[in-house]
């Protein structure tokens, strides 16, 4: 048999395509690299001061990483930044009632806000029936469910007067963005703050030259990259933003507060909206 012909025979009856290798390399990385570090956890003590911690493969599905000290450190200082951007706009925690963490994974960010106050409720939601479990097992600062792909989330309207979402948005294309967005205003009451984070100008610089040519068009792209294949859904990808396009349309769905470029961590943008 010639060889391009042997070349499209191959193609055409195995099955196996070079990504499918390269998931399945990651996925064996991953797996012994989350083995190690369990290892290593059951010699270092515990001295974050929170009993429980979710599991190396937890936190590395949330966090990229499994290290039990980088994911500490992240979640504390996602809730000191949302902290600080409720106080810029006049708000204390503890000045809410019931408060959602719209994609809270293991609870990276929740856990640091529950030592903060008691006084607001609690709430986390994922798509990720593993950390909610986890979350619902071991944390009992609040209440947690799972929630669809796409809406609505199991809340009665007008839930919340806090929602935060910490990297959510990040990995939704436009009209999942949408719809959720149309979603997060049902469950806050009028008046109610909601927090997105967003990969703003400086996370572009990886950015494959037709999506730069995106953002400086549309304002938003949404880049299929390999390394969720075999971890997410699908449809669970990296999302990009210009402030423009949030402007434009964000405000369509709620009054825009503030926007703080690398507002979050030093690293993602934070947007400070305001249900009408
Ligand atoms: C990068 S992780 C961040 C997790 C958490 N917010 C934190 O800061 O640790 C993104 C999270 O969003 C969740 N997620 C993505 N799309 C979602 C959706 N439509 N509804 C609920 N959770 C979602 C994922 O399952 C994942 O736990």
């Amino acid at each position: 048999m010639e060889e391009s012909k042997l070349r499209a025979f191959v193609k055409r009856h195995v099955p196996l395509r070079r990504w499918h290798i390269r998931v399945l390399v990651r996925r064996t990385q991953m797996r012994l690299l989350c083995h190690w570090t369990t290892l290593k956890d059951l010699f270092t003590p515990n001295q974050s001061g929170f009993d429980a911690l979710p599991s190396a493969s937890l936190r590395y599905r949330v966090h990229g990483k499994p290290d039990r000290q980088s994911f500490l450190e992240v979640g504390r200082q996602c809730s000191q930044d949302i902290l600080k951007a409720l106080r810029k706009n006049g708000r204390e925690l503890a000045s809410f009632e019931s408060i959602l963490d719209f994609g809270c994974g293991c609870g990276r960010t929740l856990l640091w806000f529950a030592k903060e106050t008691s006084r607001p409720r609690f709430h986390g939601t994922d798509i990720d029936g593993k950390a909610i479990a986890w979350c619902q097992k071991k944390l009992t600062l609040g209440s947690f469910a799972v929630n669809d792909a796409l809406p609505p989330l199991r809340y009665d309207a007008g839930s919340f007067d806090l929602l935060y979402a910490v990297s959510v948005f990040t990995h939704l294309d436009e009209e999942r963005q949408f719809q959720w967005l149309e979603e997060i205003k049902r469950v806050v009451r009028p008046g109610g703050i909601v927090v997105l984070t967003i990969h703003g100008e400086t996370c572009w610089d990886g950015l494959p030259p037709e999506h730069k040519a995106l953002m400086e068009g549309k304002g938003f792209t949404f880049f299929r990259a390999d390394f969720y294949k075999g971890i997410f859904p699908a449809w669970y990808q990296d999302a990009y933003h210009t402030r423009k396009y949030v402007n434009e349309n964000f405000s369509r769905y709620f009054k825009i507060l503030d926007y703080l470029p690398q507002g979050l961590n030093n690293h993602q943008d934070m947007v400070v909206l305001q249900r009408d």
